[in-house]
């Protein structure tokens, strides 16, 4: 009978995941804080070992230290708040096996524990401590291919190994490659990026390597390149398909020798920067079509991440559109605060060609364009409203308004205005009868009739 210990200040929670595994034929432990799991886990034997990162006293990340210089031999699973990158990125640092978002779902959980079993044979013990670095950039995702992108970022970014960055333009590329640097040992070095699409290949040249007095016209004084600057940091090679041919020798030269020579130079220099390259082109297809040099292909491909289309992760867009809109309302000295619910469902049931960057510049403009604190329909651009009223039987009268007036009956019209109205006030009825210039018992009457309530804010309201 397997040994399992849960820790976990949540009585509620621990109760449920004792009583999950001992059904599942584990022999369950389990303990309110840190101190005491560790207290358990020195006096037991323990196979496995549960625990919540957040709690009261000292958290998860620290007991994982611990646990990793008394027991390395035993796996630990941690719990992680669901978005929170940058505790999953320092549990897998600190040398956790596994983790587990919350909500929990005891499948995924319970996954995760056979697995850390099975694994236990060949565990090497190896422990990573987890140092500084805690400001990673927020990337917001929960869906399973996320998680496995947060883990990947966590595996990676301890080792120096070249990281390939794959997805359609928009999908976080950049944001990723910066994690990966924040997250590394060496996050206090510089992160400096290179867009590989150049147009003048010799400037790109330059720009990467750097050149010397008098290398070309116009260069009147040396100049240093980017892989100089990047030092023992991160070099993020973007739009890594876009290299001619040339460049793409010189780049395999800095890649498996890590040298590289200066425009107009005649010395070999020596690179000790982390590489990232980043392309939304299918590089594989680009090497079968020879355009692509194989060797460089392999070289670039050792660890590569895959991140989802935006249409491929539609549960994800609440999460970011809140994300988004605080990121917005601060730049922009506005204070959006409510997605009514349509305006929501028109925001995730569209395909989103250009993924999260393209969502973002929607928010903006409309944003931009709104008065009070609501996103309306009509601040979204014309494409999104497209066809939606026919073919969406479910969706509230004012999709019409903005998207079908033809055919819209004055009472639809009149229920469209009040509810914005009311929606601008807050529901305050006494300043909602002002802006309509109507009576409050005229109002109730209007209400009763339409049936209108007031709607969910986004994740039950913004800062409000
Ligand atoms: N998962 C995410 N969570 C939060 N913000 C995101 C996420 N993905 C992308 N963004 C935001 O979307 C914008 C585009 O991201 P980024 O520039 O990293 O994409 P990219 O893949 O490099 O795009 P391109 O191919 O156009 O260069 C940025 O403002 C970024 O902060
Ligand atoms: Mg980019």
């Amino acid at each position: 009978m397997p040994n399992i210990l849960i820790i976990d200040d949540d009585q509620s929670s621990s109760r449920t995941l004792k009583l999950h595994f001992s059904s599942s034929g584990f022999d369950v432990k389990t303990a309110a804080s840190a101190d005491e799991g560790l207290d358990v886990l020195l006096a037991n034997p323990i196979d496995v070992v549960v625990s919540d990162i957040r709690m009261p006293g000292r958290d998860g990340l620290s007991l994982l230290t611990d646990i990793r210089r008394e027991r390395p031999d035993v796996p630990v699973i941690m719990i992680t708040a669901f978005h929170d990158l940058d505790s999953t990125v320092a549990a897998m640092q600190g040398g956790a096996i596994d983790y587990i978002t919350k909500p929990i779902d005891l499948d995924d959980l319970e996954a995760a524990v056979d697995k850390a079993l099975r694994m236990r044979v060949e565990s090497d013990g190896d422990a990573l401590l987890v140092e500084g670095g805690d400001e990673a950039a927020t990337i917001i995702g929960r869906t399973r291919a996320m998680k496995n992108v947060f883990k990947s970022i966590g595996m990676v970014s301890q080792s120096n190994v070249t990281v390939l960055i794959l997805g359609e333009s928009g999908t976080g590329k950049e944001l990723v490659a910066r994690a990966i640097h924040k997250a590394g040992p060496d996050a206090d070095k510089p992160f400096v990026a290179v867009n590989c699409a150049a147009l003048v290949e010799t400037l790109l040249e330059s720009d990467l390597f750097g050149h010397e007095k008098g290398a070309f016209t116009g260069a009147v004084n040396a100049r240093r390149g980017k892989v100089d600057l990047a030092g023992e940091g991160t070099l993020f090679l973007d739009e890594i398909g876009e290299l001619s041919p040339r460049m793409q020798g010189k780049l395999l030269r800095l890649l498996e020798e890590r040298e590289y020579t200066p425009v107009g130079g005649t010395h070999a220099k020596i690179s000790s920067a982390r590489f990232v390259a980043a392309t939304n082109v299918d590089l594989a297809q680009k090497v079968t079509d020879g355009e692509f040099r194989e060797d460089l292909y392999y070289r670039l491909n050792v660890f590569s991440i895959d991140l989802p289309p935006l249409r491929e992760r539609q549960e994800d867009i609440p999460l970011l559109v809140e994300h988004l809109l605080k990121r917005i309302n601060k730049e922009n000295h506005k204070s959006i605060r409510r997605v009514p619910g349509n305006v929501m469902d028109r925001l995730v049931g569209y395909a989103w060609p250009g993924n999260v960057r393209q969502l973002e510049n929607v928010l903006i403009k409309a944003v931009v364009m709104s008065q009070g604190d609501i996103l309306h329909l009509a601040q979204l651009p014309d494409e999104m409203l497209e066809g939606a009223a026919e073919s969406d039987g479910e969706l509230a009268n004012e999709d019409r308004l903005a998207s079908d007036s033809a055919t819209l009956s004055l009472k639809d019209i009149e229920r469209e205005h009040i509810l914005s109205v009311l929606e601008s006030t807050d529901w305050h009825k006494g300043k909602a009868c002002e802006i309509l210039g109507t009576s409050r018992p005229k109002l109730d009457r209007r209400i009763k009739e339409y049936g209108l309530k007031p709607r969910m804010a986004v994740n039950g309201g913004m800062g409000k």
